[in-house]
């Protein structure tokens, strides 16, 4: 009965879908995956993308097309909402994928060791399992933009989209919906409305509450949801760039000039291995070689040192054209934002920690905290765009406590979920828990607290200010001295939320957490971390570290 497909018919194509899966803690792999899924449906692919945190392992057998995006966290380890996945891969459970193809787009940043780990993991494993790559691996930078297009468009040639319709499998209604017309690619010009610093004169940290206003933008974000913001170089930084290199700003490259192409699209205020590498050449110094050899000492400099740092350290005359092929290009930086729009409508809030170092009698600051705590004024717009992250959020339900653990600028989203939680009535628990050096220096909106706990809608506020006293005090200190409480809020159902430091805060805070376990719930090491790891599987624990 030819040309009498029935519905049903049509319904099943005979090709087999293309599975975008992606994990990552920001939301960098989410953005790509989802711009794939695009392309793939316009071209007429069958599409499934999905989270990892979502992804049934189980489904793996079935699946004949996968596109995995992954990035990777801290020291080479898989991003929260890929743990589980990843460990299934590599457990003695995994099935056998002969009639699998695949292919990785391993995120990363290359001036941390294991560099694009994760993604290098998950892509020699589907190998072993017996999965073909549809095309090799890539792995993309913090700069991820050409290289993760050019691997978009290879896996689409590659993959199979058959001779069916392009029927869709609907998409998460959530990733699909209508969004602003402002993006990562396309951001919106957001007037500052108030920069204030937040933290005392005698302060050791400059902390600022920041306002900018998206009005007639239609971005909408979520508690939980991170604010990209795009940033030009500081122009004074290019003119001290251009007279230690000795290169003429006028230099036309591609359509603009140099001065522009540094000021506005090259990376300057953060280092990577091949541009410390590189400058070691240029510069011929046998001290910046010998730093450059050995990550040991590669990984400090690359930390706390600036391009400029280099410049005026180890002279060099690289050509314009040498050193923009060195430089990466300019990202913008993603920060928790601190408000929610049930309570601040068309604004968004940031709580923002100036980085800044001393250097050669110079300051050197960061590019977007600089910006904001010396070039910008009230009035001058921001290029913004939401990054949201499914990975930090408030229970559905508005009756489960939550525990909020967020020393520092850690603090920020709390603000947001505690806004959210009073203008929505939710009537679960709140317990915050927040340090900092000092309690009169430091308290980050102090009043805003004290509101809240007056109000009754926090039902726990506990601080550890650091160098009040002889002894340190952190947040885990007092988790620790509240420990039996903890366990008890867990064993309500209340939802655990981490936010700042990742490098030793965050760590602190999850060995606290299992001893609490072990100690108040009578737990053995092994239970209390498969306690952590359902807590983390059901989303119950939770972490937005940087
Ligand atoms: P410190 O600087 O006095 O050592 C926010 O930065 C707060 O986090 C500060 O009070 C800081 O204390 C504290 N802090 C430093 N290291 C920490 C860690 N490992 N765990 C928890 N808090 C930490």
């Amino acid at each position: 009965n030819q040309g009498q497909a029935l519905p049903v018919a049509e319904s099943q194509p005979s090709a087999e879908p293309l599975t975008i899966l992606y994990g990552s803690q920001t939301g960098t792999a989410r953005g790509i995956a989802k711009q794939l899924a695009k392309d793939a449906e316009a071209q007429g692919f069958v599409v499934n993308l999905v989270s990892m945190s979502d992804y049934k392992p189980k489904q793996l057998k079935s699946e004949r097309q996968l596109l995995v995006l992954v990035s990777t966290h801290g020291e080479g380890d898989p991003p929260d909402d890929a743990a589980a996945l990843h460990k299934f891969l590599h457990s003695n459970r995994a099935p056998k994928l002969p009639d699998l193809k695949f292919s990785v787009l391993a995120l990363g940043d290359s001036s941390y060791d294991q560099f694009c780990q994760t993604g290098k993991e998950f892509d020699l494993r589907l190998a072993e399992l017996g999965a073909t790559r549809l095309v090799d691996r890539i792995d993309c930078d913090v700069d991820f933009e050409s290289a993760a297009s050019q691997w978009r468009q290879s896996v689409l040639e590659k993959a199979d989209k058959g001779t069916g319709s392009g029927q869709v499998v609907p998409l998460n209604p959530s990733l699909v919906s209508a969004e602003s017309e402002y993006d990562r690619n396309a951001p919106f010009a957001a007037p500052l409305l108030l920069s204030q610093k937040i933290t005392g004169r005698n302060s050791i940290k400059d902390v600022r509450h920041v306002e900018l206003d998206l009005a007639d933008s239609g971005l909408r974000y979520q508690p939980g949801d991170a604010l990209g913001v795009w940033m030009d170089n500081d122009p004074e930084l290019v003119t001290q760039l251009l007279a230690l290199t000795g290169l003429d700003g006028d230099t036309p490259v591609a359509e603009e000039t140099l001065r522009e192409a540094l000021i506005r699209r090259y990376e300057l205020t953060l280092l990577h291995p091949a541009l410390v590498q590189a400058w070691a050449e240029w510069s011929g110094s046998d001290e910046l070689t010998k730093l450059a050899r050995d990550g040991e000492t590669l990984r400090p400099l690359i930390q706390s040192h600036q391009l400029i740092d280099l410049a005026s350290r180890y002279p060099a005359q690289p050509d314009a054209e040498q050193l923009l092929s060195v430089l990466r290009k300019l990202t913008p930086r993603l920060y928790s934002i601190a408000s929610s729009q049930a309570e601040v409508e068309e604004e968004v809030h940031l709580t923002v920690g100036l980085v800044s170092d001393q250097r050669d009698g110079e300051e050197r600051l960061g590019m977007v905290s600089g910006a904001f705590a010396r070039r910008l004024s009230e009035g001058d717009s921001v290029r913004v765009y939401v990054e949201s992250n499914n990975n930090f959020r408030l229970p559905d339900n508005d009756d489960t406590p939550i525990i909020m653990v967020g020393p520092g600028t850690g603090i920020a989203p709390f603000r947001a979920f505690l806004q959210e939680r009073d203008a929505r009535g939710a009537s679960g628990d709140n317990w915050l828990l927040f340090g900092n050096p000092t309690f009169t220096e430091d308290f980050l909106y102090q009043v805003e607290w004290q509101g809240y706990a007056k109000s009754g809608l926090l039902s726990r506020i506990d601080l550890a200010f650091s160098r009040d006293q002889a002894e340190k005090i952190y947040v885990q200190d007092r988790l620790q001295e509240q420990g039996a409480e903890v366990y008890a809020w867990l064993e309500r159902g209340a939802h655990f939320y981490v936010c700042g430091d990742m490098h030793r805060m965050a760590k602190d805070v999850e060995a606290t957490l299992l001893t609490i376990l072990i100690e108040h719930g009578q737990m053995t090491e092994q239970q209390a971390n498969e306690y952590l790891e359902r807590l983390r599987d059901t989303k119950r624990y939770q972490k937005d570290v940087y």
